[in-house]
């Protein structure tokens, strides 16, 4: 456990995002921080996922992805999002499906539609860089969630080595 290295990593600032996906089995989503614009032109974004998830496997079988912005208002889809994929984490959410199937979620403050365009190996995660595609900043007074206001909802200070 190593909250001092986690409140360190946190002092970067992060949103909240919950990334769509989908392959032949259906649609899933997922919590992410580890997200950033790459390009202007052509719009990128890039994100982080651990490879051992389901949404990695589902996300490289489509090759689509979405990234739909967590407001300060929904601080419990950060935790909902997070759950295992065999929970059932769309039902009782309101999503339409994008490109490739993947979910867009309807209360998102604005979200982005992406085509897979690379990857990385990067520790124990792998970068994505996608294309982005779509998007659409929906009209509300709302703000993005910060990472840093989900303290250590992720257990990342259980992530980190004792030392460097
Ligand atoms: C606040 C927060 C931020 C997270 N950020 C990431 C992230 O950037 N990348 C990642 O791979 N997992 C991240 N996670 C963990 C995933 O959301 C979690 O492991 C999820 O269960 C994976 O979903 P899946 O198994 O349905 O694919 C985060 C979790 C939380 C609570």
């Amino acid at each position: 456990m190593n909250l001092d290295m986690a409140r360190l990593f946190q002092s970067i600032s992060h949103g909240v995002y919950v990334i769509g996906v989908a392959d032949a089995e259906g649609p899933n989503a997922f919590t992410a921080a580890w997200v950033m614009q790459t390009s202007f032109d052509p719009p990128m974004l890039a994100l982080s996922i651990n490879p051992s998830h389901r949404s990695y496997r589902k996300l490289t079988a489509s090759g689509f992805f979405s990234v739909n912005v967590v407001p300060t208002d929904r601080l419990e889809w950060a935790a909902h999002f997070a759950r295992p994929a065999d929970s059932g984490k769309l039902a009782g959410i309101a999503w339409t499906p994008g490109a490739g199937g993947v979910p867009v979620l309807n209360e998102a403050l604005a979200w982005f539609q992406c085509r897979l365009a690379g990857e990385l190996a990067s520790g124990d995660h792998v970068v994505v860089t996608g294309r982005v595609t779509g998007g659409r900043l929906n009209p509300a007074e709302a703000l993005p969630l910060n990472y840093r206001d989900t303290g250590n909802l992720d257990g990342s200070a259980a992530l980190y080595p004792d030392a460097y």
